[in-house]
């Protein structure tokens, strides 16, 4: 039985990825990692181990890998683009030389590791509509550059020491859990919470801006499936395209009004976060991971919606 590390389990991403691990291995096979401040509570904290992980520490990382005799790293510590771009030096010291302490004990202790890429580690040259698979990446943000690092340096600790590093390239991700913070699509998230609390809601993003977007349930999907995935059918490995949906705020904006009539969205453009937005892709094509992996996304914007819609009612409003 596999025994994994979620290190940055009560993030956006981590704090469901870690309950759909023990889901699917058993909670006690998957030990979350916190740092202090930002320590599990409720069924995250109730339901399987948990372990001190700040990314920076290898000793305390190191410990933990022994201790639960861990051979998968999910590595989810990161500071998201708007707020990466405020603190630079802080989002390559979580981003980059956090991953090193993570290859480096992956090479040391024989795990796999998985650490996300994004659709911020393109740039406003690379090719935005069916972006491919293999492309121009040069972004400009600090984000973007410390994501084709994660890439590189993934892809490198795997062709020289075997190490078996996967990852994908992360559309925004939409969540009803567990909000995101100081990213350029969390405006794709927030919409569904002034709608369902009857508020206007006042975009940051300019009318035609596109982005990839997914719903979390399918992230999940991605990134274990990728990790369970045939090692011989993968010809790449950091980071796969991975895509569902693609829209502008109009587009979600009547998504949402078709089940909220009264809704109302004016906009406010915010010019940091609509300059990383149109450096980014209108649309990936996300052909290699379908080829490789048999990637599939079940959610659409209409689905997503309703699914959003209902959970956020069902916790906001009792
Ligand atoms: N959601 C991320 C951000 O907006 C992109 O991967 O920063």
């Amino acid at each position: 039985m596999k025994k994994i590390f979620v290190v940055g389990s009560t993030g956006q991403i981590g704090s469901e990825l870690t309950m759909e691990l023990r889901r699917r291995y058993g909670n006690d096979n998957v030990v979350a990692g916190y740092i202090p401040g930002a320590e599990p509570k409720g069924e995250l904290f109730e339901s399987g181990p948990a372990e001190l992980a700040d990314v920076t520490k290898p000793e305390q990382l190191a410990e933990a890998i022994k201790k639960h005799n861990i051979d998968a790293i999910y590595n989810l510590a990161a500071l998201l683009s708007v707020v990466a771009e405020k603190k630079p030096l802080l989002a390559w010291k979580i981003g980059i030389d956090g991953l090193l302490n993570i290859l480096e004990l992956a090479k040391e202790h024989n795990c796999s590791v998985f650490t996300p890429s994004s659709i911020g580690s393109f740039g406003l040259n690379t090719p935005h509509f069916m972006t491919p698979q293999d492309t121009i990446q040069r972004p400009k943000t600090i984000y973007g550059v410390s994501k084709v690092t994660t890439e590189l340096l993934s892809d490198y600790y795997h062709s020289k020491y075997g190490v078996d590093t996967r990852s994908v390239r992360f559309p925004g991700i939409i969540s009803n859990v567990t909000p995101p913070g100081g990213g350029t699509t969390d405006y794709a998230v927030d919409i569904y919470y002034y709608a369902v609390r009857g508020e206007k809601f006042t975009c940051p993003i300019k009318k035609g801006t596109l982005m990839d977007m997914m719903y979390m349930p399918d992230a999940l999907n991605a990134a274990i499936s990728l990790m369970e995935a045939n090692p011989d059918r993968l010809v790449h490995r950091n980071g796969f395209n991975i895509a569902s949906m693609s829209f502008d705020p109009e587009e979600i904006y009547n998504a949402i009004k078709k089940y909220v009539p009264d809704f109302e969205m004016v906009y406010d453009v915010d010019p940091l976060k609509q300059s990383i937005a149109e450096s980014w892709p209108d649309k990936m094509d996300d052909s290699c991971a379908r080829a490789e992996w048999d990637w599939k996304p079940s959610y659409d914007l209409d689905s997503m919606t309703v699914d959003m819609l209902e959970k956020l009612r069902a916790r906001l409003l009792k």
